[in-house]
């Protein structure tokens, strides 16, 4: 039997995976949980600004480690999520596709793990989170990898015999590197991190992504 496939748009996508999106397995989240917060770095005490924060993962850990974070994100229900997940953290509903509601300079870092593939304009989400950053402000982009998204494959998830699909755009990793230079970053640093034993030890189904890309991982920051 074929399985029904429904597109119900990005937003609307989220909202109906925030209550189950933390007990999907997922390759992909798997790996960004390994590198992402580490390549941030982020001191107790500083300002970090997560940029499509979903659930509050890694806000999650960031206030635990007296970061001081506020999470964007459109999905009311995701957001729903990341209070609970992240009780200390300051939230605000935004689409990243336009203007971010904060002041210019106000953070000290920017992480934005696995959104990017929902972003139409690169160049305005970078432009964007450069403003937000301080002199000397960092970034960390963790990419839904775009080898994935060349090969078809998207978020999705399934629900009552459903499966829904949520698009992922086919930014490339020059598309990805020269929007972050062109908005005016510097100190570009770049890996690939693929599936591994470790991954299919911990999800099973993620045999078939075995050396195959799952994230791209770009660090950069503002000129001191
Ligand atoms: C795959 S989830 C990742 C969430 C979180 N960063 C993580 O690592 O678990 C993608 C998130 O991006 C959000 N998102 C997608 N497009 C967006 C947009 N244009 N503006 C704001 N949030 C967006 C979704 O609502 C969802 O919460």
């Amino acid at each position: 039997m074929t399985r029904r496939v429904e597109r119900p748009g990005v937003r609307d996508g989220y909202d109906r995976w925030s209550e189950t999106y933390d007990a999907t397995p997922n390759p992909v989240v798997a790996v960004d949980r390994r590198h992402t917060l580490t390549a941030l770095a982020a001191e107790p005490g500083e300002r970090v600004l997560d940029a499509g924060c979903g659930t509050g993962f890694h806000l999650g850990r960031l206030a635990e480690a007296r970061v001081r974070c506020l999470g964007l994100d459109f999905s009311s229900g995701m957001l729903r999520q990341a209070r609970r997940t992240a009780p200390a953290a300051r939230l605000a509903q935004a689409d990243l596709n336009g203007g971010f509601p904060v002041r210019p300079g106000a953070f000290d870092a920017l992480v934005a793990s696995l959104v990017s593939e929902h972003l139409v304009d690169l160049r305005v989400f970078f432009a964007q989170a450069f403003a937000a950053l301080r002199s000397g402000g960092r970034i960390v982009l963790s990419a839904f990898h775009p080898d994935l998204a060349r090969a078809g494959i998207e978020a999705n998830f399934e629900r009552d015999g459903i499966e829904y699909r949520l698009g992922a755009a086919r930014h490339t990793v020059d598309d990805y590197l020269n929007q972050i230079s062109d908005a005016g970053f510097v100190g570009l640093g770049w890996q690939t991190h693929a599936g591994d034993a470790r991954l299919v030890d911990e999800i099973p189904s993620a045999r078939e992504y075995l050396g195959e890309p799952l994230i791209l991982l770009v660090q950069a920051r503002t000129r001191d």
